[in-house]
């Protein structure tokens, strides 16, 4: 029995060992890291072009269960979904998850910007965008917002017969940035700017050879031409404040202006280069998108039509001739910001992110690896039948009682220390477009199918084309 037991205790280490070993392996989630650098990109990308990206993760998790392994942008990567991934992509401190881009895109948008920034440095740097863009600071360009609207609409839907909604709301989106946040006038040097960024922003998302002719390669000539352009007008605004100029002008006089206790620029130089294009990169298309899917939904559901007409028709009465939207208005416009929520949680812009493990993590009973990335994609979350019932079906209502969704489960804007900082900027621009619209306009789908395209940020049918008639 003696030697039994001694031969056991011997033999003891020896198991725990292999036992160790075979569980750590098999705790690295299943899957597939496929070629390398192109890994599972391509086949991501093509899906999500042909609107199947739901169903290719769908089908992800039907192969390998809810935690998988999988390569993209040339970077080992695991998928995870579901309040409880949200929860560890926004509610993970700094020392377990990092924000850090792929590289490609860190090249692409300057590695000073939010995204790349951690701790301290993303606080303070975050802080000094968010004392701009927070509500009591937009209160103020509300008017001017719905200047740039009204001007919009003058120059490319009055008199028109058809028009096409999507690159319509880019470029809207783009001059309202342009004007509000960069002080940068309509003109030659708006125009140049925004063929250069379309051009850039279109090399995020993609495969990143550096080649001669691959979209990637384009979009690094183009941001570079983006820099040096936000470089020119960083001087120009310098020299505007030393010449007296309100600090409040716009987003780049604010940044130039934050100073600490020592009277020390807060924001470096090329953190404000970085930060602008991000701004430009984050705030433009999200937003138009927006915009765009509603104009298809209004088309296409005469009840949300007259209830939101309603509301805007009751607003508009309330207006001397010619006067511009105010914060008080906004804060009348609840039906048309819930048909918006629902419109976010259908159709987010933003489908899907990344994050670094800083350290090995355990989720789901498997091991994220240090240094891998973690790929979170939030449409499977809004599609949850457990958490919106019917997901199918457009219901503004479901946001009547927002304490009623459970966190994590709604997350269009992020969560977390990392939360959209532009979400009221997006919710201001999107109330006075929707507000002019309605009331100025009668719209016709060209096309009524519901497809849409992620490219990676979702495009309906050729843009959305539409037949317009003024409503007099
Ligand atoms: C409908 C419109 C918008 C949507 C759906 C949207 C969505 C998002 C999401 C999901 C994130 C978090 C990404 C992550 O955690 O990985 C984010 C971050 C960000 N957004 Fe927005 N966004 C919108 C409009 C805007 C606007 C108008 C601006 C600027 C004016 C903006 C600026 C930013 C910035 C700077 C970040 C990075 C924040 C950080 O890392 O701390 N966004 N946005």
């Amino acid at each position: 029995m003696t030697t039994l037991f001694t031969f056991f205790l011997f033999l003891l280490p020896i198991l725990l060992l292999l036992v160790g070993r075979r569980s750590s392996a098999k705790r690295v989630p299943p899957g597939s890291l496929g070629l390398p650098i192109i890994g599972q990109s391509i086949s991501l990308l093509r899906a999500m072009r042909a609107n199947t990206a739901e169903q290719w993760l769908q089908e992800r998790v039907r192969k390998y269960g809810p935690v998988s392994k999988l390569s993209l942008f040339g970077k080992p990567a695991v998928f995870i979904y579901g309040p409880a991934a949200h929860k560890l992509i926004f509610g993970s401190d700094s020392n377990t998850v990092s924000n850090q881009q792929a590289k490609s895109s860190q090249m692409i948008l300057g590695d000073r910007n939010l995204l790349e920034l951690m701790g301290e440095d993303h606080k303070r740097v975050r802080g000094a965008l968010v004392s701009f863009l927070k509500p009591e600071s937009l209160k103020q360009y509300v008017g001017r917002m719905d200047a740039e609207v009204r001007n919009h609409l003058q120059l490319n839907w009055e008199g028109k017969q058809r028009v096409t909604v999507l690159p319509l709301m880019k470029g809207l989106t783009f001059d309202i940035i342009c004007g509000l946040l960069f002080g940068l006038e309509q003109g030659t040097r708006r125009e140049k700017l925004v063929s250069r960024f379309q051009q850039m922003i279109a090399g995020i998302w993609s495969v990143p050879f550096n080649l001669p002719f691959t979209r990637y390669n384009h979009s690094l000539q183009a941001s570079s031409e983006v820099q040096t352009k936000i470089k020119e007008l960083i001087r120009e605004k310098r020299q505007e404040l030393e010449r007296g100029a309100s600090p409040n002008q716009d987003l780049i006089t604010r940044l130039l202006s934050i100073r600490d206790e020592n009277n020390q620029q807060v924001l470096s130089e090329d953190e404000i280069v970085h930060n602008v294009t991000l701004v430009m990169v984050a705030g433009h298309d999200t937003s138009a998108i927006l915009i765009t899917f509603m104009v298809r939904l209004l088309a296409n559901d005469p009840h949300i039509h007259a209830a939101v007409l309603q509301e805007h028709e009751g607003i508009a009465k309330g207006k001397t001739p010619g006067g511009f939207l105010t914060w008080e208005d906004l804060t009348k416009m609840k039906y048309t910001w819930r048909m918006a929520l629902e419109t976010l949680r259908m159709v987010p812009p933003v489908f899907a992110g990344f994050r670094t493990a800083l350290k090995d993590i355990e989720f789901g009973g498997y091991l994220i690896p240090k240094g891998w990335k973690i790929f979170w994609a939030l449409s499977m979350t809004h599609m949850d039948n457990t958490i919106f019932p019917e997901p199918t079906v457009f219901d503004p209502t479901r946001f009547e009682n927002p304490t009623s969704i459970p966190p994590y489960c709604f997350i269009p804007f992020g969560g977390g220390p990392r939360v959209c900082p532009g979400n009221e900027f997006a919710r201001i621009e999107t109330l006075v477009v929707i507000h002019h619209l309605v009331t100025g306009f009668k719209w016709k789908l060209c096309h009524t199918d519901s497809f849409f395209s992620r490219n990676p940020t979702p495009e309906p049918t050729e843009g959305l084309p539409i037949e317009i008639i003024p409503r007099t």
